[in-house]
Parts: C-alpha cells; sequence; structure tokens
C-alpha cells in the first residue's frame, strides 16, 4: 500500500488568540501554509478547552463565545487561504477537553470534532489520575460520545506494559499519537511509548498536535514508517483513519507490527528511527 499523501489532522492549534497556539491571523495563515506544504487537505482545530467549565454555565458561554470569535477568524484566513491557492482547505472545528472533571457535558456540538460523536481528550499536568483513569472514557461513553486520548506517549505516570492505555481501549477509547513524538520532540521516554503504541497496533490516528510554530510533521512521520516498510500502518494512522472519524466513522484497525523473537526489547524499525531524533533528547 502506497499513502495517498493527503493527510486529515484533527489536533492543532489555530484559532488566532485563544490558545497558546497561533496568535494573529497571519499566524494561523502560516500554519495553513506549512499544513498545506505537507499534504494536508482536511483539517479539524482544536483549541485547548477545560471540561469543569461545561458545569458553569456562565463560564461556559464565555468561553465558547471567545472560541467562535476565534474560529470566525479563523475562517476568514482560510477564505484568503483558498483566494491564493484556488482550493479549498477544508476547515472544521473541536476543541481539546482537558479532563479536569471525568463527566464533561459536551452536548453543545462546538465540544465535539466536526460535530461528530467523537472527542479529543486529555488528563491535567499529563499524568493519568491514579485509580479508574478509564472511568472518564466509559463516563462518555455512556453519554453517547467516543474519547480519543490525545497523545497517550506523553504521560509521565506510565507503568512498564502502558496499562492504563489497555484499559482505555478495553473501554472504548481511541488513542492518537502526536507525529513529532516518534521523534523525540517531546523527549526520549515519550518517543519510547510512541514507538511501543505503534508496535502494539494500539494507536488509531497520528495527528500533528500543531501550535503555529516549526512544522506540523505528519510527512516526516509518514516517511519515516514507509522508509521502515510500514506504509499500511502509516496510510490508516494518516489518512484512512481521520478520515474516517470526519465522516463520523469509527477507525480501522491498525495491524500491530511483527517483530523477531531474536529481536532485542526495542524492535529494529524502532532503532533505525534513532537515527532521526535531534541531538540533545
Ligand atoms: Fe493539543
Amino acid at each position: 500500500m502506497t499513502t495517498t499523501g493527503t493527510f486529515t489532522d484533527f489536533h492543532n492549534h489555530l484559532m488566532p488568540g485563544v490558545d497558546d497556539g497561533a496568535q494573529t491571523p497571519s499566524d494561523a495563515a502560516a500554519a495553513l501554509d506549512h499544513f498545506r506544504a505537507e499534504g494536508a487537505r482536511q483539517l479539524i482545530t482544536t483549541p485547548h478547552f477545560t471540561g469543569s467549565l461545561t458545569h458553569d454555565a456562565a463560564r461556559l458561554e464565555e468561553r465558547l463565545a471567545e472560541l467562535d470569535a476565534g474560529w470566525a477568524a479563523l475562517q476568514a484566513v482560510v477564505f484568503e487561504d483558498a483566494t491564493r491557492y484556488g482550493s479549498t482547505m477544508r476547515m472544521e472545528r473541536g476543541v481539546e477537553v482537558m479532563l479536569d472533571v471525568p463527566n464533561p457535558d459536551l452536548s453543545d456540538s462546538r465540544l465535539r470534532l466536526a460535530g461528530t460523536a467523537f472527542a479529543l481528550v486529555e488528563f491535567p499536568s499529563l499524568r493519568f489520575p491514579p485509580l479508574n483513569a478509564e472511568y472518564a472514557v466509559t463516563a462518555l461513553r455512556l453519554r453517547g460520545w467516543t474519547a480519543i486520548v490525545a497523545h497517550p506517549e506523553r504521560y509521565r505516570n506510565h507503568d512498564d506494559q502502558l496499562t492504563t492505555l489497555v484499559k482505555f481501549r478495553a473501554a472504548g477509547g481511541l488513542l492518537q499519537v502526536n507525529a513529532g513524538s516518534l521523534f523525540g520532540d517531546y523527549g526520549r521516554t515519550a518517543a519510547v511509548h510512541a514507538q511501543v503504541i505503534l508496535t502494539r497496533g494500539w494507536a488509531d490516528y497520528v495527528s500533528s498536535d500543531y501550535h503555529a510554530r516549526g512544522e506540523p510533521g505528519l510527512r516526516r512521520f509518514v516517511s519515516a514508517l514507509v522508509a521502515a516498510g510500514l506504509s499500511e500502518q502509516a496510510e490508516l494512522l494518516a489518512v484512512v483513519n481521520p478520515a474516517r472519524l470526519l465522516a463520523g466513522e469509527p477507525p480501522l484497525p491498525v495491524p500491530a507490527i511483527e517483530t523477531s523473537q531474536t529481536e532485542q526489547a526495542r524492535p529494529l524499525w524502532a532503532r533505525l528511527l534513532d537515527q532521526a531524533w535531534r541531538p540533545g533528547d
């Protein structure tokens, strides 16, 4: 299988001035240029959003008004981008929900990904709750929503077997790896976790988590996997499954990566990628 090179990214911070991503419309325009250059044509932008706000009507209204204004500003940028390139980058909205409470009310469609039943979630301080972290996935599921856990490889309190992720998956949660994690952008531990998650076939999606600085990194991720003989996984993670999400459909299973029993603890493909890591990690 070869990759089509047309990516859908559903974790990025492009709305101007609403979080720690793009600050101005020109930041957002530059970010669109970077996505376009890498071959992304469909984006769902996901500003930070604190889940407990859904239990406080006044503060929720205030935050949604900020996001609506950011969305309007971003749509103007997308319109200008289409004028310049003669084709439209499809842009949808969602949020990245910080689960400071396990049971946010996501009934407002602006709090889910492109109005689908999928929601992008993260836990505070990159630490899973010590007990029953999967309860949040279950609680959302009971309301009819599917949690996609953002960058699970970046959490700091994994055990050796990444048991929390087994529990998320068993509870119906999905996993989205950041493209840059594989290359040490978030440190060596996150890189090794990303490789383990991919090797076991647990990742459902790759997205950029692009904050409008540097490069989104989707192309780099896909090129590295293709070079390592993992075209099928690359296509499913970066192309097929994110497009299915946009259509409201569940992801297809991503095959685990076969490793020979004689290989060391880290499989050959992962060790090959070590060469791509940046110095200093
Ligand atoms: Fe993010």
